[in-house]
């Protein structure tokens, strides 16, 4: 007997979902410190440029593959592809989502441990962000803090995967992804009012070239992956809940709209309340954890813009780790046979396991240094600088160069006939940012990350 596999309850379902995986850490915490680093509004707009023509030609690709094929990515690529070379593509994405998960669930569990000290009054009357970072500093040298968190945040998300396609993620986003607009309005809301906000809109309006260089754009071109969740067959394993009869190429474009909204709105909300403090603009990593608390705390009511914040945080994690769960249970599930819920208590539980040492990185095990780095370090740098943008490469490829051009178009005019009918021209131009653009750009990075250019 075949099992009929899950798929989404709608179209909005998945487009919910499918942000929630894009909308994470990633646009919250990290995509306002790099731009921070890297001279604001210029930087922001080379990020912009990457995205559009790498990220959407490339993200169409990968919910095509999955769409088509109705499968994880191992799955996916064999049913398309003759050689092993390709299946082995789709297992270097189920291994990147066990290793990114690994370690995003410790950051993830952080936001957590967040929520609950500005509960506890902990995160106010700092006099500096030097106090703050001392918190900081405390929490997460804390062994049973760090581990307790960690094990907390993979706890929630392996109890919405548990619950399967409709019942857990595409719920679970229909709830978070509202809460989470309205948290970022009301934050933006508080940011433009303070007195000197407006000197934070200018760092992200005006720009400043002599910030960018050649590392500047790279670090761009990296993040763009990033954010958009690409590169580990996540996206692919969302479109393959798809109905053949959605519009790849209008999801898609909806996805890349709203989380380079939700990036931008993010960096609104954080720089005008960073700017009206004075406080430093690029303070990188820390931003988040150590500046923002020392700026809420010079805020009338700021105790509750912090737990909203930190909430924010949580919740856009939460919804990018379970999508990085779903490609490895949806990998047991459709080539092994496992039930869902062998499949996450199993490999979820594989996962939390490798993020203990993650978890320690930062206090237990914060001298134990391979090729001077953490194992927290190690795992994130294979994971997204190598084995993400590896990934984005080989699907431009694969969908440019080895699948056939015509079952491709044809794959992909499936559900946006309309579209391709008003816009003769986009097939030609997606197809020359597959085959071309995005190939090159990316294996610059590629090799930029390696450290040869
Ligand atoms: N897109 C997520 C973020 O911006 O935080 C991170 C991510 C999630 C990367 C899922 C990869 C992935 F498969």
């Amino acid at each position: 007997m075949t099992k009929i596999r899950e798929a989404w309850g709608s179209r909005f379902g998945f487009i919910l979902a499918a942000a929630g995986s894009a909308v994470g850490l990633g646009n919250i915490w990290k995509f306002p410190y790099i731009a921070g680093e890297n001279g604001g509004a210029a930087f922001i707009f080379i990020y912009l440029v990457c995205i559009a023509i790498i990220g959407f030609p490339v993200l169409i690709a990968e919910v095509l593959i999955g769409r088509t094929t109705q499968r994880n990515p191992v799955g996916a690529f064999s049913a398309l592809a003759k050689s092993k070379l390709w299946v082995s593509v789709g297992f270097l994405g189920v291994i990147a989502g066990f290793m990114i998960l690994s370690f995003y669930s410790v950051i993830g569990g952080w936001t957590l441990g967040y929520v609950v000290e500005t509960l506890k009054g902990s995160l106010s009357n700092f006099q500096s962000p030097d106090e703050a970072g001392t918190l900081f500093g405390s929490l997460v040298g804390n062994v049973s803090w760090g581990l307790g968190f960690h094990t907390l945040f993979f706890a929630m998300v392996m109890g919405i995967v548990i619950r399967g396609v409709q019942g857990g993620i595409e719920r679970s986003s229909k709830i978070m992804m509202p809460i989470l607009v309205s948290i970022l309005v009301i934050l933006i809301i508080r940011g433009v009012t303070l007195d000197g906000a407006s000197e934070g809109l200018a760092f992200l309006w005006v720009p400043d070239w002599s910030k960018i260089n050649g590392q500047a754009i790279l670090i761009a071109l990296g993040h763009a992956f990033f954010t958009l969740s690409l590169g580990m067959g996540a996206m692919l394993t969302y479109g393959s809940y798809m109905s053949k009869k959605d519009s790849v190429i209008s999801s898609s474009a909806q996805i890349v709209f709203l989380d380079t909204l939700i990036a931008i709105m993010a960096g609104v909300a954080i720089f005008t309340a960073v700017f009206a403090s004075g406080l430093d603009p690029a303070a990188g990593p820390g931003l988040i954890f150590q500046t923002l608390p020392a700026v809420f705390s010079t805020m009338p009511g700021g105790t509750y813009f912090s737990f909203l914040f930190f909430l924010l945080l949580a919740i856009a994690a939460l919804t990018s780790a379970i999508s990085l769960l779903e490609v490895v249970v949806a990998y047991f599930v459709d080539e092994k046979g496992w039930n869902r819920k062998g499949a996450v208590l199993i490999f979820g539980g594989s996962i939390f396991l490798l993020g203990v040492p993650s978890a320690l990185s930062f206090n237990l095990l914060a001298d134990a240094k391979i090729f001077d780095k953490t194992f927290f370090d190690v795992v994130d740098f294979l994971a997204s600088n190598v084995l993400l943008p590896f990934g984005g490469l080989m699907i431009a490829v694969f969908v440019g160069w080895i699948w056939s051009t015509t079952a491709v178009l044809e794959a992909v005019k499936e559900g946006a006939e309309e579209l391709f009918e008003s816009y003769p021209w986009f097939e030609g131009i997606w197809m020359l940012f597959l085959k071309f653009v995005a190939p090159i750009l990316i294996t610059l990075v590629l090799l930029n990350s390696l450290g040869i250019v």
